[in-house]
């Protein structure tokens, strides 16, 4: 598939995460700049944070192409939850053309508590920050169990996820109901001038990249041409997740468009392995 050649600056918010790891790691080697946004003491404890984690990140081989000129990593430690975090790195840096998102609440306690809104905490602040300086396009990292199209979308899980009562039990949690909150804030965000895409990898695992997925935009199901669920596994990868996400920043804009305000499905297909197994 076509890709563009666009030397692209990625603003990486929780860019501690474990999947935000990979995207960093693989973006800077394809020759892209990026300023990564995680918790620390200041700046520089936030650049020392993100050198380790980026060390420690081993990459399976193959995948991205490596750049002669890899790109340059900035931080900040700026909190994720404040608009002028946005505002100010987005006025003071025009370089900066895209923004990706991997919040994710780590604590038992940040999932059931109701007054952390963690996700529309931090899609509220990213949006109102755009709207003080300007609007970049999105990629955002949400989560399966929302189906629809972003702003319609409702909290269910794919129905090869089993024992499914089970799980919808924890579509119910807090931290999940709020993630799927934070699509809505992006679809009215996109009737300002917003561009974005999001990502609802299944379940994430930490093997390396497969390259073995499939995607479908918005809807899921167990005969969908895009991608028949019977013929899918459950999982995939962090690492997988990373590079469709920068496979996707990289296609040309007049094909990215056609991702603009769609909510994107992610998971494993099943191996001729899988598919012989009753
Ligand atoms: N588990 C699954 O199977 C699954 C499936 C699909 C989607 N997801 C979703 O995928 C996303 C990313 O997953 P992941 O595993 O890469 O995430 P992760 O490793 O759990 O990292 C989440 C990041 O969010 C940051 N964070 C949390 N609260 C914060 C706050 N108040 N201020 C600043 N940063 C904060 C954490 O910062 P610190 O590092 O400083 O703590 C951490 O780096 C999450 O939203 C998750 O819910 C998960």
């Amino acid at each position: 598939m076509a890709q563009e050649k666009q030397h692209k600056h990625f603003l990486v918010i929780a860019a501690a995460s474990r999947g935000a790891r990979f995207f960093i790691k693989k973006a800077l080697r394809q020759g892209h700049d990026v300023t990564a946004l995680c918790r620390a003491t200041h700046d520089e404890a936030a650049l020392e944070r993100i050198n380790r984690l980026l060390e420690e990140t081993s990459l399976a081989k193959g995948g991205v192409k490596a750049s002669q000129k890899p790109g340059v990593l900035r931080t900040s430690s700026k909190s994720i939850l404040e608009a002028k975090t946005y505002s100010s790195l987005l006025k003071n840096d025009p370089s900066i053309n895209h923004i990706c998102c991997f919040v994710g609440a780590t604590t038992f306690r940040q999932m059931i508590d109701r007054n952390e809104r963690l996700y529309t905490k931090t899609i509220l602040a990213l949006v109102e920050g755009m709207r003080r300086s300007r609007w970049v396009e999105f990629f955002y990292h949400g989560s399966s169990g929302s189906e629809g199209i972003p702003g319609e979308n409702t909290a269910r899980l794919p129905e090869n996820f089993r024992p499914r009562w089970i799980l919808n039990l924890g579509l119910k949690l807090p931290a999940a109901q709020n993630c799927f909150e934070s699509e809505k804030i992006l679809a009215k965000a996109g009737a300002e001038g917003l561009q974005f895409v999001i990502f609802r990898p299944a379940w994430l695992t930490t093997a390396p990249a497969q390259r073995s997925y499939g995607y479908c935009f918005d809807t899921t199901g167990m005969n969908k041409e895009e991608l028949p669920l019977r013929a899918a596994r459950k999982t995939i990868s962090r690492e997988d997740v990373a590079e469709e996400i920068l496979r996707v920043a990289n296609l040309p804009h007049e094909e990215r468009a056609h991702w603009h305000g769609h909510g994107i499905y992610l998971v494993d297909m099943k191996t001729p392995k899988d598919l012989q197994d009753p």
